[in-house]
């Protein structure tokens, strides 16, 4: 018997799902039957390949290569009436607090905090109106406790941000089926890890073996076919001690 495809006939926007978490995620619900709408930043190779992914599982693809640069209205334009919106992509900064640049901060806080803060508002009318919505962030190490990060701290101070807006949309849009929640991974060896992260990774993993991105997305994607997890910040870490 085929099993039954939850996400059969949803569409997805997955920004950021042409490589890494975001892609696996973007594989994943393809599988589960959702039509894709697959955003990635630089590579032409890696969306082709990602629509392919997805393709193979029998539902729609639809691709999108653009550089975040704050605006919305391309992504709106592209997914006009996305019902599941990941937003993956965010980049991450080891700098410490003095030598955090101007242009550091700002390109810290529109890419992981404004933009998808605002894709966010911009779709959120038209989920509370068809009464379903499924929205899902990703956030770093604490991003639910306020604390000073020495290594990180715009990247982190960004990703608490976001911690505040899941739970805000959770406050705002609960009773109209729309929940978003918030991944926090732990180390991930993604195809754009160097030998030096992977190192790390490796030493620090509690299982001695780090996360996978297809692994986050097994969670992704049981909290997207969830309506009881809403502004919940989930995380997929392996408990380890960063
Ligand atoms: N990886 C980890 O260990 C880890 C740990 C904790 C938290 N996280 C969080 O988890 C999320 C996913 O992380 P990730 O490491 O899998 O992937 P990521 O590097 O944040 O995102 C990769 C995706 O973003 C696209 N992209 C790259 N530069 C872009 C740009 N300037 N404008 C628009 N899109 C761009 C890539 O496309 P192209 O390849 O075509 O450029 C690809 O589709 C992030 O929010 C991250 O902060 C990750």
């Amino acid at each position: 018997m085929t099993p039954m495809r939850e996400l059969a006939g949803k569409r997805a926007l997955v920004i950021g799902g042409t490589g890494g978490i975001g892609r696996a995620i973007a594989v994943a619900l393809a599988q589960d039957g959702a039509e894709l709408y697959i955003h990635g930043g630089r590579s032409r190779e890696r969306l082709a390949a990602a629509l392919a992914a997805a393709r193979s599982f029998g539902v729609q693809a639809r691709g999108l290569l653009r550089e975040i640069d704050g605006e919305v209205e391309p992504f709106l334009t592209f997914c006009p009436e996305p019902d599941l919106v990941v937003a993956a992509h965010g980049p991450f900064l080891r700098k410490p607090l003095i030598e955090t640049t101007a242009e550091d901060w700002r390109w810290m806080t529109l890419i992981n905090l404004a933009f998808p803060a605002a894709l966010i508002s911009a779709i959120l009318p038209g989920m509370i109106a068809r009464k379903y919505g499924r929205i899902l962030l990703f956030g770093g190490t604490d991003t639910g406790t306020i604390r000073g990060f020495a290594t990180t701290p715009a990247y982190s101070a960004a990703k608490t941000g976001l911690a505040v807006v899941a739970r805000s949309v959770a406050k705002t849009a609960a009773r109209s089926g729309v929940t978003c929640n918030i991944v926090c991974p732990g180390l991930v060896d993604t195809e754009y890890a160097d030998a030096e992260t992977r190192a790390y990774n490796r030493a620090k993993s509690p299982t001695g073996s780090p996360l996978t991105p297809e692994t986050v997305a097994k969670t992704a994607l049981h909290i997207l076919q969830s309506p009881s997890l809403n502004g919940a910040i989930v995380q997929v870490d392996e408990g380890v001690d960063l």
